[in-house]
């Protein structure tokens, strides 16, 4: 079997034998070790963020950033490793995987001295926008890494965004973008294939929102998590081949104009079978804006 071996030993998912866990995507930096263990079950399509997306640029959607550490992730991406989505100028929301111990390689984030946010460069491969370093990180302390419920952090930086662009969050009130059916768009730089390929620049997929049922059968707890509909959202397309992946996660999905998911959590990527599940922002909001 052929494993493709990304350029940069990033974001590989971690396997067990036989598991197909793939809520972490960032792991050991060892080259050697830099493969994944496995091929996806069923290779998803490959073209894709996002599997099966388009380009994008932080031009047009400024509130598109990047969590960086190239002392932990190589420099080749900027140090890349999961995705956040600017919502008050110094405010950035992300997912609480993003800052556990197996993604960083450390208990605490100050631990990582040159962890930064990216904002406003679509390529990571250059130096456009800025490297913002962080001043405080809210891990939602409730974030159930079995179920993987209360996936979300909140970033303070410590210095305003360059130019402050901020994406509202969907908050308790808005029901209607979370209706099935609804179109929506998953932002990041994460694997394109399912199998370890990270793009430079940045991507977008057009996803439909589907009904929390469809989820839960998906889901209904194994050792990749479980569907709870009141914290997430299941997104994805009939027949699969489109789909955020590891890389992507703490990333927005976005409909209406509001943020209304954050990159969480499946099973593979973009397989028909297996949705992609987000983090549920109307229902973290309050929480989120607690800590802003
Ligand atoms: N947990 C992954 C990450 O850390 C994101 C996985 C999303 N998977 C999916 N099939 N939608 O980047």
């Amino acid at each position: 079997m052929h494993v493709p071996i990304p350029a940069i030993p990033v974001l590989f998912r971690r396997r067990a034998a036989g598991s197909r866990r793939a809520l972490i995507a960032a792991a050991a930096l060892l080259p050697a070790l830099a493969v994944p263990l496995a091929a996806p079950a069923a290779p998803a399509a490959a073209n894709g963020v996002v599997v099966g997306g388009a380009p994008t640029t932080t031009d047009s959607e400024p509130w598109v950033v990047a969590l960086a550490s190239r002392q932990r992730f190589g420099s080749g991406r900027s140090g890349q490793f999961c995705g956040g989505v600017a919502v008050g100028p110094r405010t950035v929301v992300t997912a609480a995987h993003c800052f556990g111990q197996e993604a960083l390689g450390v208990a605490d984030w100050r631990n990582l001295p040159d962890l930064r946010v990216i904002s406003g460069r679509t390529d990571l491969s250059g130096t456009a926008g800025e490297e913002v370093p962080l001043s405080d990180v809210w891990v939602n302390p409730d974030f159930d890494a079995t179920t993987n419920a209360g996936d979300v952090a909140v970033i303070t930086l410590s210095q305003a965004l360059p130019d402050g662009a901020v994406i509202p969050m969907a908050g308790p009130a808005d029901t209607a973008p979370y209706t099935a059916g609804t179109e929506a768009q998953v932002y990041g730089w994460g694997d394109t294939t399912g199998q370890g390929a990270y793009p430079d620049s940045l991507r977008t997929a057009t996803v439909d929102v589907l009904a929390d049922t469809v989820c839960e059968k998906a889901y209904p707890g194994d050792a990749d998590g479980r569907y709870l509909r009141a914290s997430m959202v299941c997104a994805g397309v009939t027949g699969g081949g489109k789909d955020a992946c590891q890389g992507d996660s703490g990333g927005p999905l976005v409909a209406d104009g509001k943020l209304i998911g954050l990159v969480s959590w499946g099973t593979g990527c973009a397989e028909a079978a297996y949705p992609g599940v987000y983090t549920r922002v109307s229902a973290v909001s309050g929480l989120v804006a607690q800590h802003m």
